[in-house]
């Protein structure tokens, strides 16, 4: 008797794979082949330059951009440490090989670039936060997007690392917090 469960339990689950047109219907499955693609990948990537359906702040978040087109003046996301280690990870992954670990624009490529070399990202600490975010999100120049490997959040954290290097090259001792002072003044005795 004890079968009689466990039949109509096997009779019932089996059931909905007949019956659930869901289950029937034509359709990918993450991470498998595709016969239909030329490059056979079934998932899709959205086409190049699709912006999410968003409210005017949340598009400046995402393009850097205000909506005439100006770059953002300050990063639109909360400065937190955490932000700032995500930036530095992401930075000497993406960035430094060019611009530098420091950002002074002695990277390994830039020894060996003839055309344009990539600038010193320290040197340009007047322009607005809205314009490191666009150079990575839209690619500079010479320079490709970074946009298909960094997502939004990581672009502005490497915005706010490039803004530390900055602050960490170009500010002076007497600018620092006392307790960091006293610390730099003993490390440098
Ligand atoms: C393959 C080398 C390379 C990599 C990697 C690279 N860049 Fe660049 N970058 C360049 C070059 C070259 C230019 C100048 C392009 C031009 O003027 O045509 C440039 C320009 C820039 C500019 C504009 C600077 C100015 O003075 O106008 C910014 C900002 C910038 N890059 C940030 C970044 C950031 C942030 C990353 C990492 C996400 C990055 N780059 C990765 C090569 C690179």
């Amino acid at each position: 008797m004890r079968a009689l469960p466990i039949l109509a339990l096997a009779l019932l689950t089996a059931g909905c794979e007949w019956v659930n047109p869901m289950m029937q219907q034509p359709k990918v499955k993450p991470y498998r082949k595709s016969v239909f693609y030329p490059d056979q990948i079934a998932m899709r990537a959205p086409p190049a330059g699709t912006l999410p359906a968003a409210a005017p702040a949340e598009l400046a978040t995402v393009t850097g951009r205000n909506a005439d087109g100006t770059p953002l003046a300050r990063i639109p996301v909360p400065l937190t440490p955490e932000l700032l280690e995500l930036g530095r990870k992401r930075y000497d992954v993406f960035c430094a090989v060019c611009h530098g670990v420091i950002g002074d624009g002695q990277g390994p490529v830039a020894r060996n670039m003839s055309v344009r070399p990539p600038p010193s990202l320290v040197a340009i600490p007047q322009r607005p936060d809205g314009f490191f975010y666009t150079a990575i999100t839209e690619g500079y120049g010479y320079m490709p997007s970074y946009r298909p490997w960094l997502g939004d959040e990581e672009r502005w954290a490497v915005v706010a690392y490039v803004r530390a290097l900055q602050l960490s090259q170009g500010t002076r001792i007497e600018q620092a917090p006392p307790d960091v002072r006293a610390r730099l003044e003993k490390e440098n005795r």
